[in-house]
């Protein structure tokens, strides 16, 4: 047996049931629901898993309560440390009230004040916040320090055994919430998210175990495809730069120990576009009032990907996570328009001359098309020179009849492309 095969066996079947049965009675037993406007939609059995429902809405609290609940009496008096500005921090504040173990929790500088309070609110006495470094990375420094000089527990965020066990008790539950609800039938695909790939790995884990013909799909975002990189790569790399928008999700680099698991046992690793992310959670908000977070719709998001699902087959996509901000709908919705093509930018240089902004309003504007964005350049200009210009269709199809107006209106318009410095500005 390779290095790799046996580095990918050091999470088992046994360690996620053990981890079960630690959370029992801890972490809710998710429900699996059928979702028929999605079953409709891909010509599948579409089932998701719903961990938005957790206590802390999303699946976190698992791997973090399967680390801490295992420490030994004197580790767990020393107390726990992790770095997080989010989830797995929600996880392991909720985890330390309940096992009433002192916890430090360090947030980056620039974590948004409704998350402190959040994590705040989950913990109990035994909680400290340490806010330090601007970024995550720089945070991870300072609580592996920390736990140092504290003599106590790091609790990682995903690449740790006893995490991604905890994480696979996911898995555990949808084969047998599946067995119960539809008899004989085994799941074709499971679609998990991945950031650090502790979930993946987890679920990879349990599947390759009972249920070695469902194929585990996991689904990055395009901006932090980091497993994809390492499955390239041949091991973990860290990407030059991310695109935070997923921010469950956006990992610089994988896990060693979830990198491998991967490796061995997930079927593909695919990834979203994030505008596809932000359709799916307008989608899902709006037709199922299911809340979901960017990292929680990246499963159900793959769905609309070329995945060879088999018509009629039982797929099931995991809804990971909930907290959502209500301040980022704004850009969600943006991100979601521009992504479906229904959103455009452009630069009109409006000359000189009486009635140019008229003109363009009359003769280039669409009926169903509305403005909404309209800003001079130039400061000290007003009504003449370049002004940018944000468009909404109503269709895509409205595009091209817009753009040959555009050409023969006798104005010098350029359009923004989406990717453009510019555009990235804009969105
Ligand atoms: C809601 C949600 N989904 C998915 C992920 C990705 O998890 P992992 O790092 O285990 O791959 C995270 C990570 O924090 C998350 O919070």
């Amino acid at each position: 047996m390779s290095d790799a095969r046996s580095t990918a066996n050091s999470v088992s079947y046994a360690d996620v049931q053990a981890a079960a049965g630690r959370l029992h009675g801890v972490a809710l037993r998710s429900p699996l629901e059928r979702n028929d406007r999605l079953s409709r939609l891909f010509g599948a059995e579409v089932w998701l898993k719903r961990e938005d429902l957790q206590p802390v809405r999303s699946y976190k609290l698992r791997g973090a309560y399967n680390l801490i609940s295992s420490l030994s009496p004197t580790e767990r008096a020393n107390g726990v440390v992790c770095a997080s500005a989010g989830n797995h921090a929600q996880g392991v504040a909720f985890t330390c009230r309940r096992l009433d173990v002192a916890c430090r929790v360090v947030l980056p500088r620039t974590t948004p004040r409704q998350k402190r309070a959040q994590i705040e609110s989950l913990g109990g006495p035994g909680l400290t916040i340490v806010m330090a470094g601007h970024t995550y990375d720089e945070a991870q420094d300072v609580a592996a320090a920390l736990a140092v000089e504290l003599d106590a527990a790091l609790v990682p965020p995903f690449d740790d055994r006893r995490v991604i066990a905890g994480q696979g008790t996911v898995m555990l539950e949808v084969l047998d919430q599946l067995a119960v609800a539809r008899p004989g039938v085994a799941a074709g695909v499971v679609l998990v998210p991945a950031g650090g790939g502790g979930l993946l790995a987890g679920c990879a884990v349990v599947s390759a175990s009972v249920s070695p013909s469902t194929r585990v799909i996991g689904v990055e975002p395009m901006g932090a495809a980091s497993m994809r990189a390492a499955l390239d790569a041949g091991e973990p790399v860290a990407l030059d730069s991310v695109d935070t928008f997923v921010d469950g999700a956006a990992v610089k680099r994988v896990g060693t120990l979830t990198f491998a698991l991967v490796r061995d046992l997930v079927a593909d690793v695919v990834s979203v576009a994030e505008g596809a992310v932000c359709t799916t959670m307008l989608e899902m908000y709006q037709r199922e009032g299911i809340i979901a977070e960017p990292a929680g719709a990246l499963a159900v998001t793959a769905l609309g990907a070329n995945l060879g699902i088999e018509p009629g087959s039982c797929v099931v996509a995991i809804v990971s996570g909930g907290n959502n901000d209500v301040s980022r709908y704004g850009e969600i919705l943006e991100r979601s328009l521009v992504h479906e093509g229904l959103k455009h930018y452009f630069l009109v240089d409006f000359p000189q001359e009486p009635g140019a902004l008229r003109g363009f309003l009359d003769n280039v504007l669409g009926a169903n098309d509305d403005i909404t964005l309209f800003e001079y350049v130039k400061k000290n200009n007003r009504e003449i020179g370049p002004a940018l210009v944000g468009v909404e269709l109503a269709a895509k199809s409205d595009l091209a009849p817009l753009v040959e107006r555009m050409a023969s209106s006798g104005l010098t318009i350029e359009r923004i492309e989406s990717g453009s410095p510019v555009f990235r500005f804009l969105v």
